[in-house]
């Protein structure tokens, strides 16, 4: 639906039965994926942005959009209060890492229940421009691979909808590198409802597993994340599947 005026992708949405909206979403995806074929991270990712392959920029002043899971208020609030709660649960304010920041609308909100903030992207002109919209923000943004570079570690790991992008070999290279890096990662994923295979694979790019009725689940084969608990903290549905977000205390690391 990507490609469409906001409006009428809106509208589409509202007046199309779920089946169809899958179809074209399918015959979207057929087409899209092709031209990802054997991208690394920062190409796919930049291309991504430059199609506009997740909706065109609000602003004039912004050239990135991340999509309207990191827009759409019935998205991003639920979400926000979750993440927020967990955050102020800690003694202190916990340093954060927020990998796959993308255009950064999610973790502004968040910035203030945080110590330091650490925010990731491996799309360089997006972590300038996050660099300048957000300069009061006191935040220490980065050019990051995830699947190449192990981040410095954060008590707390914020990783929001970014591996359900990935391909299961990109997911599998980054996951130790997240482990190693935080006590607590803070996922989110967006899946099916109900019961799914979990983790069938696909290419690295703007599509994600639901299509194949699938989803990332970092517990599951083939990535099985050894971790000490997990905990779900909040779940919003969206395309007939849910967003949803888990905190996982990540073994080999003492509670706190
Ligand atoms: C759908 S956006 C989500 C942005 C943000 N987390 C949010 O929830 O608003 C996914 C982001 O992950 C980034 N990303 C994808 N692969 C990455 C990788 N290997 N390392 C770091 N960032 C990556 C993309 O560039 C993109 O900005």
């Amino acid at each position: 639906m990507n490609g469409l005026p906001d409006s009428l992708r809106g509208l589409a949405r509202s007046l199309l039965p779920e089946a169809l909206l899958r179809s074209v979403r399918g015959w979207r995806r057929e087409r899209t994926m092709s031209a990802y074929d054997g991208l690394s991270a920062k190409a796919a990712f930049e291309k991504v942005y430059a199609d506009r392959e997740w909706g065109a920029p609000r602003h004039g002043d912004s050239a990135y959009y991340s999509g309207d899971g990191s827009h759409d208020p019935d998205i991003v609030t639920p979400y926000v209060e979750a993440a927020g709660a967990f955050l102020l649960g800690f003694a202190e304010p916990p340093d954060v890492l927020d990998i796959g920041c993308g255009d950064f609308h999610v973790g502004v909100r968040l910035r203030p229940h945080c110590g330091r903030y650490t925010a990731c992207d491996v799309v360089e002109g997006l972590i300038a421009q996050n660099r300048e919209r957000y300069r009061e923000s006191d935040v220490d943004f980065r050019v990051l691979d995830i699947t190449a570079a192990t981040p410095e570690f954060h008590e707390v790991m914020f990783v929001r909808q970014v591996l359900q992008h990935l391909s299961n070999a990109a997911i599998a290279a980054a996951l130790p590198r997240i482990a190693a890096s935080c006590r607590y990662l803070v996922l989110t994923e967006h899946v099916p409802a109900g019961n799914f295979p979990p983790n069938v694979d696909k290419m690295t790019g703007p599509d994600i597993r639901l299509l194949d009725g699938s989803g990332v689940v970092v517990t599951a084969p083939p990535f099985s994340l050894p971790v000490k608990s997990q905990r779900l903290l909040c779940k919003v549905p969206q395309y007939g599947g849910m967003i949803r977000t888990v905190v996982y205390q990540l073994d080999g690391h003492a509670s706190t």
